[in-house]
This record gives C-alpha cells, structure tokens and sequence, in this order.
C-alpha cells in the first residue's frame, strides 16, 4: 500500500466516515506480507546511540507547554526547536527554554512549520504535542525525514495511518513510539512486572477504564473555535472508543501484546452522544453556536478484545458525566488478581494470591504483606528516579519517567520501551471500534501490524 503522503491524509480526513467504511472492506483484518529487503522489521529496533538529543516540540499547547518544561529537565535533552501553528505560542516555547537556561530553540510557526522544522537539521527527535487531527501528517513528514518521532495520545486515527506510520518508520529506519505516560505510573508499572515474573500464572484477562470528566475543560474549548475544530472536531463525526491508550497502553504490555501474543479482534458498544451538546446548550444558552454542534462520539463506551491467545481485555471510556478521574487497571490469571486504581480517588492497590492449588483467595493481601509485595515488584526506575519524577511533576511523575526512559534508551543504544508496532495497533482501537459501534457491535479483526513477528517477539519489557 501507499506509504500515505500528506496529499492522501488530507483527502481521508476529508472523506472521513466514508472512507473508513472502504478501507473496511479493503483492509479487514488482512494478513499482510512481511516486510520488503531494505523496510526490515523494528521488533528490537537499535538506533544509532545519541550522546545529546537534539528534540523539537510541535505544538505548544496545554500538553506542549508540559512537555517543554520537563525535556529541559531531561538529562541529555536540549530543546533546540519549538513549533505552533501560533506564533506567540512558538515564541512562549521558546521563553521556556532559555528560562531554563538553554540556548534560545529556533521557533517555526504556521501551518508549514512543521515541515521546516523536520528539514532544518536541527532535531534527532520530535515530541508532537498538537491536537489529534493532525498527528498523522505531522509524524508521517518527520519519519520519512529519518527523524524519531514521539507522538501524543491517541496516536493516529485510522488503520491506513497507522500501517503508513509502519511503513515509514520501518524504511526509514527510526522510532516511532506513542506517548503512552500511563505506562510509567507507578502502581501500573509494579502490576506489569508482577504479571510478567508470573505471580498470576497463566492471564486470562485484563479490564481497565479511563474515567476523567472533561466537559469543564470542553467547556472552555467550546468558548475557542481554535481547539473545537482540532481534537473536539473529531467526535462530532466519529464514535467508538476515541481514546483508547490510556487503558489500552499498560494492560497490553503486562499481558505482553505484540510480544508472544496480538489483539485478535474486538467489539464495541457505546451509549448515545448527548451530554456534549446537553453540556454547551445549559451553559452557553440554547442559541449559542456551538450549542447547535451535535457530537456523534459515544458518552460511554465499553470495548472487549480477544487475543490470539484466547485471553480478554475489556476497556471502558468515559468524559462526560461529573466523577472522580479514575484509572484503573486489573489483571486476573490462574493464581490471583492484582487491581490498580490510580489518582482521583486514592491510589490504591489490591492484591490476592492463592497460596495453596484450590485454596481460593478470601481476601486481599493486607498490611506489610501488601507493602511486601508492592516492594518486590516496584518499577526500578521509580526506585531510582521516582523523587525527582515527583519533583518535576506531569502526572505525578509519570510524564517525566517516559521522557527520562526514551531518551536514555536512545542515548544508550537499547531499544524502547513501546515500538512502533504498539502504535500502530493502540491507534488502530479508534477506527476499528467505530466501526464495530455502527454496526451492532459486530466483530471487527485486528491487523498483525508485526505481520507475524509477534510469535517471535520475546515477553517482558519496562522495567
Ligand atoms: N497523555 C496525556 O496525559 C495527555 C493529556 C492531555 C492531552 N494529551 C494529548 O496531547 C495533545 C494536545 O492536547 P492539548 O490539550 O495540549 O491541546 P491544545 O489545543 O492545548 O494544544 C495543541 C497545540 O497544537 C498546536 N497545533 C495544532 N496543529 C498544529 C500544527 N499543524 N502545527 C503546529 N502546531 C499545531 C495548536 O495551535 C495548539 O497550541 C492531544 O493529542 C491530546 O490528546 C495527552
């Protein structure tokens, strides 16, 4: 297939709905070929080691602004480029930086800014911090610019971006990784590791939610035709599970998806989009412009995956009714369950363990034995890192972990910690739930986005 050139996303992004339903019926869930001499494939990938990383920030936003902050606390990181599509926020990058006492980051604005910045030799690696409409485009320019390219959430929006993505990394050799933060949450972390030294014995499935009430913060976006027509715009004309990696993310690396097994297929089911509009029409007034956008984008959704190896993951997502932000994140296998519930209510951990072959569990591990076992199965890199991710903040520390992880596998020659083929398979959850949402939750299949590298593919992984 085309390696989707930015000419091509736009007609998609125009075509929209339309053009889901025919790569449906194109792609499904197709084997497709491994990948030609010369486009090899980047399981294990090792880029070149990086002594310093040159990095560009596109898009200083909310989550830019972030991200800017905390790379000029990155050891090994220098921001030497900044981009929005306004130019006073590209300038704001830039005040950031020196405050930080670095050299003043070129700024490039506009809406070919990016672009320059990709071709002005200035950066080994981009952080895309713009809103989801134009992931895609962006990240597709900077990998076909030989350039490791780190991408916000949800990554791209369509099963044609996402094996584009693939493609373009794999021949361009590079990195391609989703910035998936809720990954390096601390209790997250500790439930990945305990998965993967096998405490739970065999998994048979994983279930997780993103709760986080947005509609305040949508609120004022609504008062902004800036923001309404960039990531908002995209549940106006699509539904489904539009933001899938924060569930998705860290129970796919406990139950070592794309290492040893893959997503197979999924359904989804959603409640009907009303309270967006509900929302805007009660604050803004029933005449208010944008009290008249209608959004199509479920209020609630409830995703179930099978994997090839006959486990289960059941994801759900919810931003618009008032409740505490909530993550959470349970695994359960032959020997016990471990439940994760993070931030918003108190972060909490559950943990039951048969000791005995039919002796049942009656009750969570308590006390010192639950602080016994959170200890055995702490994140290295919290053990070692963790106070100053704390200090520096973004989520709790956990942005800064992520940051902290990726540049130093690249300044030390290992491969990170999510690849590309994580990417391309989390990203592909907005398109293929979609679909399944309009019609009757039937079954959608999964690509192999590894194209059978995943049997190979050791388990394991972070740290
Ligand atoms: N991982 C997390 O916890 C987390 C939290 C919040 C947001 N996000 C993600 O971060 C991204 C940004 O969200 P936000 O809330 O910061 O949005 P935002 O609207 O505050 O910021 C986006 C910025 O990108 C700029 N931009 C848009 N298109 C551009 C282009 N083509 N070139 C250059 N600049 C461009 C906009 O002008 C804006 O300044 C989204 O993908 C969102 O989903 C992730």
């Amino acid at each position: 297939m085309k390696t989707g050139s930015t000419a091509d996303i736009g007609r998609r992004e125009f075509l929209g709905r339309a053009a889901w339903a025919v790569t449906a019926a194109a792609m499904g869930g197709a084997a497709k070929a491994a990948p030609a001499p010369g486009e090899a494939s980047l399981v294990g990938f090792v880029a070149p080691k990086l002594e310093k990383i040159r990095v560009g920030v596109i898009g200083v936003g909310g989550r830019g602004s972030g991200a800017v902050r905390r790379l000029c606390k990155v050891p090994g990181v220098e921001v030497t480029a900044v981009c929005d599509l306004i130019e006073d926020r590209a300038k704001k990058g830039q005040d950031m930086v020196k405050k930080a006492g670095f050299r003043e980051p070129k700024a490039f604005a506009g809406p070919e800014g990016y672009k320059r910045l990709c071709e002005s030799g200035l950066v080994d690696a981009v952080h895309i911090n713009t809103n989801w409409t134009s992931h895609a485009e962006i990240a597709l320019y900077s990998l076909k610019c030989a350039i490791h390219t780190f991408v916000e959430v949800p990554g791209v929006r369509s099963i044609d971006e996402a094996w584009a993505v693939v493609e373009t990394a794999e021949k361009n050799r590079c990195h391609c990784m989703m910035l998936s933060n809720c990954c390096y949450d601390e209790d997250a972390m500790t439930l990945i590791n305990a998965a993967h030294a096998g405490i739970l014995g065999e998994l048979m499935h994983g279930e997780s939610c993103y709760l986080h009430e947005t509609r305040d913060r949508q609120g004022q976006a609504f008062l902004s035709r800036e923001k309404i027509f960039s990531s908002l715009a995209a549940l106006i004309d699509h539904t489904g599970m539009c933001y899938c990696v924060h569930p998705l993310a860290p129970i796919s690396l406990a139950m070592n998806i794309n290492r040893g097994d893959r997503l197979d297929y999924l359904v989804s089911v959603g409640s009907k989009g009303f309270a967006w509009q509900e929302f805007a029409r009660r604050k803004f007034g029933p005449d208010a412009p944008v009290s008249k956008i209608s959004f199509e984008a479920n209020d609630f959704n409830t995703t179930t995956i099978s994997t090839v190896n006959g486990k289960t993951i059941e994801l759900r997502q919810c931003n618009n009714c008032p409740m505490p932000y909530t993550r959470f994140y349970s695994i359960y296998g032959f020997n016990g369950t471990i439940a994760t519930q993070s931030r918003g209510l108190q972060p909490s951990m559950r943990v039951a363990i048969e000791k005995t072959l039919g002796g049942g569990v009656k009750s969570f591990l308590e006390g010192k034995e639950l602080d016994a076992f959170k200890e055995k199965y702490r994140s290295a890199l919290w053990k070692k890192t963790g106070d100053t991710a704390k200090k520096v903040g973004g989520h709790g520390g956990m942005d800064y972990l992520m940051d902290l992880r990726w540049s130093h596998c690249i300044r030390n020659g290992l491969p990170l910690d999510m690849s590309v083929y994580d990417f391309a398979t989390w990203s592909s959850i907005f398109e293929l739930s979609e679909r399944s949402v309009r019609n009757r939750s039937q079954a959608q299949d999964i690509p192999d986005f590894t194209r059978g590298a995943w049997k190979t593919t050791p388990p394991g992984g972070l740290l």
